[in-house]
């Protein structure tokens, strides 16, 4: 496994980590292209910047997910880049069989929460809201339950008393940069093993 893809649909930070240890070499792996619901993605703009593919494809009518025939076009081009790792950096649509099947265990996710802990959207907001005095990213496998597939790896920060949904937000996107990096590179070197959920290094 060596090249990826990264799927985002909007700001593109993570994506902008992933290049960055692509192109310092701490992370190696080949971004094949990176692909968009979103036309106006600042993702797709970041990945021309870098001299790489960046492609809009249209998701179809749907809001949060994609119609079979529309995540088809998704599986065709992920294919026809010779892609072998689907990376989903805030890609705001829930993956359905087409891809599911088309990548199985080749799709991860990065989630700005301690999954199992705040699945779904506006996660930070829920663990302050919750009490909890830590929170966290984990890099996760995508399976066909949303934010619940085998756990690559994890990060945590505190949550402070005065922390904003923004500031707890801010403070996690810093480690999420640093950790999805690390992941892919498990992942595409293959030195790992998965027993039941357990994502274990080789
Ligand atoms: C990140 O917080 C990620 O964990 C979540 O969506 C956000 C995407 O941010 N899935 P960015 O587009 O990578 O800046």
């Amino acid at each position: 496994m060596k090249n990826i893809a990264v799927l985002a649909s909007g700001r593109g930070s993570n994506l902008e980590a992933i290049i960055e240890s692509i192109e310092n070499g701490t992370l190696q792996a080949d971004l094949a292209c990176v692909i968009s619901d979103n036309q106006d993605a600042r993702a797709l703009q970041i990945a021309r910047d870098h001299g790489f593919k960046a492609l809009w494809l249209d998701p179809g009518p749907k809001k949060t997910w994609l119609l079979p025939e529309f995540e088809e076009n998704y599986v065709k081009t992920l294919q026809e880049h010779n892609v072998d790792l689907v990376c989903l950096a805030g890609f705001m649509r829930i993956i359905k069989t087409p891809l599911l099947e088309a990548f199985m265990g080749r799709i991860l996710n990065i989630h700005p929460a301690l999954l199992p802990s705040f699945p779904g959207l506006d996660v930070q907001r829920k663990a302050l809201e919750y009490g909890v005095k830590f929170s966290g990213c984990t890099v996760h496998f995508v399976t066909g339950d949303v934010d619940a597939g085998p756990i690559v790896t994890q990060a945590v920060v505190p949550v402070l008393d005065d922390d904003t949904p923004e500031t707890l937000a801010a403070r996690i996107l810093k480690e999420e940069h640093r950790t999805y990096p690390e992941a892919i590179n498990i992942i595409v070197s293959g030195d790992y093993r998965i027993e039941g959920r357990r994502v274990i290094r080789t």
